[in-house]
């Protein structure tokens, strides 16, 4: 039974016994809550029964035997990893340290083009061995994925996007042609799949070279199939380099003639030739919005990471190498100074380290600051879990935000900040119940330190976790408190109905 509170009003909230097999009660008492609607702050208790909010309000006199204290903290709902590649982590690593320690709640898998699931049997060829070799590409169809996770499940939410690069991996054996007919058939029953085992959408990553070769055509063909059920596409775009401007125009025509909601992801403007271009950029995504849905996502760092390929290379103030099959050496070393030890050019040394992975030192920090301003703007952190000197956004994008952005900064608010991290997510990707603090809601909140949260997470050290993030529930349950994992693991997938 839910009782339902709005607003600051006093509310008698006894346990009695239908309430106590609905799970254990807690007040999170005196805290300041943010809700994710992007509503200024207010002074508020939060009642949590099971896995839920079920009051809102002054609650002090409420009994419950569990009691937190969240005076001088802010309460915000759980953040939302709007871009993730977390496929195999929520199986290999279901902690999920990274993302918790952030006050992450739900991550958005399957990015760019590159999902684990439905791909057996095959190569992973770059970029999708970005989630691991051979062995971790174990299932044949995303049911048997999904299954999986829910037998076992992680310390967070996930929602799933299919890939289009593990499609085309799947049904063809030549990447650099466009996809046949039949291999568009196939595709497309694959894609239907995954939909109706709960997907939220397909993502591309047409920048790279699993993708490139396809055209629009076979995009528009499969984002077709996403409108029916309303699910989304989202796409790494063909170049965000040189060709942004066209690449966001190709994605606005993909959304236009397949009907279908899009997300750019990670949106930048990558090489110092391309820089201020988000000025344009974004101006072209706010005329779109008016005519179509179109939404973005952003990590607060001016470098990028993905596998190591001579097309990022060349666009880089400074490379790092993240991770290398037969030089694990050379992880987290500079690429110049590797080429000057080797005594060889770029290009060798590229062709030496593969397989793996890096950081490029490519973007401007005006353009970062510009589309971190811009009001729609998802937070995304693009992390590589399994990158063995990770790129820090791994670890920090979430404090990184709201400690150097939001408090110190004040490039946006507090309210602006948690929004475009809980609430806007949850609608963009259809999150019911989650993402707002109210009754009824899903009790997936974080309760952090407005004046000391910060990313401790660098380009030296880049698995420090942030500070201030001091305790975080999933589905009711502590999952972060003390600097730890509390070793629960109620994260639920959350399939697209
Ligand atoms: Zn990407
Ligand atoms: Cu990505």
């Amino acid at each position: 039974m839910r009782r339902r509170v709005r607003g600051p009003t006093r509310a008698r909230v006894t346990p009695d016994a239908s309430d106590a097999a609905a799970g254990a009660v807690t007040l999170i008492a005196g805290g300041d809550v943010v809700d994710g609607t992007g509503a200024a702050r207010r002074r508020a208790d939060v009642l949590v029964r099971g896995d839920r909010i079920v009051a809102v309000g002054e609650l002090n006199d409420v009994r419950c035997k569990k009691r937190i204290d969240a005076g001088g903290r802010i309460v915000a709902p759980g953040f939302v990893d709007a871009h993730t590649h977390d496929d195999r982590a929520l199986l290999s690593s279901p902690d999920m340290s990274a993302k918790i320690s952030q006050g992450v709640t739900t991550v958005v898998t399957g990015n760019c083009g590159i999902s684990l699931a439905p791909l057996a049997g095959r190569e992973p060829v770059p970029p999708l061995n970005l989630l691991g070799d051979r062995r971790w590409f174990a299932f044949a169809d995303v049911e048997a994925y999904a299954c999986r996770l829910e037998s076992q499940p992680a310390a967070v939410n996930a929602a799933m996007l299919v890939g289009h690069s593990t499609l085309r991996v799947t049904v063809m054996d030549d990447l650099s042609r466009p996809a046949t007919a039949a291999e568009s058939a196939r595709m497309a029953a694959l894609l239907d799949e995954a939909l109706q085992a709960g997907c939220i959408g397909m993502s591309t990553g047409l920048a790279y070279p699993t993708a490139a070769a396809a055209p629009t055509a076979e995009v528009v063909a499969l984002a077709a199939r996403l409108a029916a059920c309303d699910a989304l596409y989202a796409t790494h775009m063909r170049d965000e380099g040189d060709r942004l401007l066209e690449s966001i125009e190709e994605t606005l025509e993909i959304g236009r003639r397949a009907a279908v909601r899009v997300v750019i992801s990670h949106h930048k403007a990558s090489g110092r030739g391309n820089w201020g271009k988000t000025r344009e950029s974004l101006a072209l995504i706010e005329r779109a919005r008016r005519t179509q849905k179109v939404d973005l996502d952003v990590y607060p760092y001016a470098a990028t990471s993905t596998v190591l390929l001579p097309a990022f290379v060349e666009r880089s103030e400074r490379v790092t190498i993240t991770w290398s099959e037969p030089h694990p050496e050379a992880e987290g070393r500079d690429l110049d100074a590797l080429c000057e030890q080797w005594r060889c050019a770029r290009a060798e040394a590229i062709e030496r380290l593969q397989p793996g992975g890096a950081i490029y030192h490519q973007l401007d920090e005006a353009d970062l600051r510009r589309v971190l301003a811009s009001p729609r703007a998802m937070i995304g952190s693009d992390g590589l879990p399994h990158d063995r000197f990770p790129h820090p956004r791994l670890w920090g994008t979430f404090p990184r935000v709201l400690g150097r952005y939001v408090r110190d900064e004040g490039l946006l608010s507090l309210e602006e900040a948690v929004h475009r991290m809980t609430g806007l997510p949850a609608s963009v990707f259809g999150f019911e119940g989650r993402g707002y603090i109210a009754a009824g809601a899903y009790a997936d909140l974080v309760i952090f330190d407005p004046e000391s949260v910060i990313d401790r997470a660098d380009y030296a050290n880049p698995r420090e976790p942030s500070r201030g993030i001091e305790r975080v529930l999933v589905n009711g349950e502590t999952v972060w408190r003390d600097g730890a994992w509390s070793g629960r693991r109620p994260g639920r997938l959350l399939r697209r109905h």
